[in-house]
């Protein structure tokens, strides 16, 4: 099946150097400059993810977003207290949320359509990995953490090898990469 789209969705993650992105549900580093910068980007912009980072991300983190598009098959995923989460169970159901954002945002927060509004792909392994094998990411902002952590969950850095990178930040603990497709 062939998906199209109109708006363009920004990947925006952290990872290892070999890709390790999670553990036991959670960050396997504790790194506030990556935070720092995630919240920058996703405040008063949409976010997708899978439904286990959602699950893992804290409230006030996620509630700087418009909007939460949160990808799940399954009926049991805590609500949040707000209007700001929309659960959907097929990649072309996303989509069309994307799509058609002013359907799906509160009344307060559809003037920042007109304000550059941004889509960003925060992640898991999975949604990130459908998302790139269908071509329907256009730049990504990857963190490199510096140092080699434990994992269970990894990104799949292949699929990324044939974008055109560029180092945007250097910090401490990590290195911010902007990746944009050949
Ligand atoms: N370092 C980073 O930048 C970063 C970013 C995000 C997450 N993480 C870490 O990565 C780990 C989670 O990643 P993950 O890959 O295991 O999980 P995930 O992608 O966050 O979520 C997986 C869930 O998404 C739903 N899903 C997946 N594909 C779907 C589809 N096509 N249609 C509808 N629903 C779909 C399913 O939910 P149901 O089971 O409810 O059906 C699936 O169990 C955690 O450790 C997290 O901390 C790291």
């Amino acid at each position: 099946m062939m998906y199209t789209h109109e708006r363009s969705i920004i990947g925006l993650m952290a990872c290892d150097p070999l890709g390790v992105i999670g553990w036991k549900n959670k960050l396997p580093w504790n790194c506030s400059q990556d935070i720092i910068h995630f919240n920058e980007l996703i405040n008063n912009n949409v976010i997708l993810m899978g439904r286990k980072t959602y699950e893992s991300i804290p409230y006030n983190v996620l509630s700087r977003s418009i909007l939460c598009i949160v990808f799940s098959k399954s009926e049991k995923i805590n609500i949040l207290p707000n209007n700001r989460l929309k659960i959907i169970n097929s990649l072309d159901k996303g989509l069309d949320v994307v799509d058609n954002i002013e359907k799906y945002l509160t009344e307060d927060k559809k003037h920042f359509i007109g304000q550059n509004l941004k889509f960003f792909m925060i992640g898991g392994a999975s949604i990130a990995h459908l998302f790139l094998e269908k071509n329907l990411i256009s730049e990504f902002f990857l963190t490199k953490i510096y140092q080699c952590y434990n994992g269970d969950t990894k990104l799949n850095l292949d699929l990324l090898k044939q974008w055109k990178k560029k180092k945007i930040k250097s910090l401490e603990a990590c290195s911010v990469y902007h990746l944009v497709r050949k």
